[in-house]
């Protein structure tokens, strides 16, 4: 799976396609089980109705259904007790968010002889955990990972510690930092003896507030299939979460940058890129910073395309002897 630089024109991975195209591991790739969801959280009863195959559904623009999914999914297969998110924060997609756990997991394999680390000494950085926690909810109950959270939005960073204060077996595991200078992304996180395994980030991708209220409509109107739909800024996240100045590409570009002076202490840098367009400028970036090694892993979610791109400065024995220190 590892790519190396100079072949840039091929970065996008082929791979086999898997039902839903998710990862093999993922717990949603068959259609969700509403008797068992209702049993373990029965306030989600009243949103299932037949849709129109004949299938148990919800209504995926109802704020109040999805959060119940939400809650339920989490019970049932990550063993959440409890979990909320404050009213217009955004209430994640988790089978796409279970998906590049397990791809960065697989990533992780390829230097352990094709077998996920896991337990707590595999230290991962959600760069932008949000008010949801969900990364390191996942990677916590897949893989055993331990995880720090940071954000620079206090709201989400306030929740997140509400969510693991509820959640004592991921209190353990997790803690959640405030990034005080938002032009950083790893500097004022990353405390002088800490080391990572894996930084994850799934980036704030629009460029304005303006552009972040057009993609929730069309998100809105994929759904509903009209056209007559208002934009609302409480379906599928709030305004700053889902905007930076400059968009994804400007963030991802900064990531990589301040990466460099963190290139001995992570194994591998990671972030999803959901715009195909921004790869060429990100590789370009990549190219100038001297990563030793770049891969860029497909996903696939129904008809949502996106991508993990990821990047280490380790070299392969480095690499080794990094397993062999931290891992075993
Ligand atoms: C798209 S949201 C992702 C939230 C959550 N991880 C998820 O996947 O649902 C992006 C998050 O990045 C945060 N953010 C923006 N700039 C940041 C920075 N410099 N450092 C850390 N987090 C940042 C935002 O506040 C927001 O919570």
């Amino acid at each position: 799976m590892y790519t190396p630089l100079l072949r840039m024109d091929s970065l996008e991975n082929k791979k086999e396609p898997t039902k839903f195209g998710l990862h093999l591991r993922n717990k949603h790739r068959q259609s969700y089980d509403f008797e068992l969801l209702v049993k373990n959280h029965p306030p989600l009863k009243p949103f299932i109705s037949i849709n129109k195959y004949g299938n148990e559904s919800i209504s995926f623009f109802d704020n109040q259904a999805v959060l119940a999914l939400n809650k339920a999914l989490l019970i049932t297969y990550y063993g959440i007790k409890e979990w909320d998110i404050p009213k217009g924060y955004l209430c994640p997609p988790i089978p796409g968010r279970a998906d590049y756990i397990h791809q960065v997991a697989d990533l992780l394999a390829q230097s352990n002889n094709g077998k996920v680390p896991t337990g707590k000494n595999i230290h991962c950085l959600d760069i932008g955990v949000g008010a949801n926690c969900i990364y390191p909810i996942i990677g916590n109950s897949e893989y055993h990972w331990s995880f720090v959270g940071a954000d620079i939005n206090e709201t989400a960073i306030k929740n997140s510690n509400s969510i693991l204060k509820a959640n004592p077996n991921l209190n353990r595991f997790v803690s959640c930092r405030f990034q005080k200078d938002s032009s950083k992304i790893f500097a004022g996180i990353i405390e002088n003896q800490e080391y990572f395994d894996l930084t994850i980030c799934n980036p704030p991708f629009h460029a304005s507030e303006k552009e972040a209220l057009g993609g929730t409509t069309r998100k809105l109107r994929n759904l509903k299939g009209k056209q007559d739909v208002k934009p609302q800024l409480n379906f599928g996240g709030q305004a700053p979460e889902l905007w930076t100045d400059g968009g994804e590409r400007k963030f991802v570009i900064r990531m990589i940058k301040q990466s460099k002076a963190f290139k001995k202490k992570c194994f591998w840098f990671t972030t999803l890129v959901s715009k195909e367009a921004n790869l060429k400028a990100i590789y370009s970036v990549l190219k100038q910073v001297n990563a030793t090694d770049v891969t860029t892993i497909p996903m696939t979610h129904g008809n949502k395309k996106s991508r993990v791109v990821a990047w280490t400065f380790l070299t392969e024995s480095e690499r080794q002897n990094w397993v062999r220190k931290y891992w075993r």
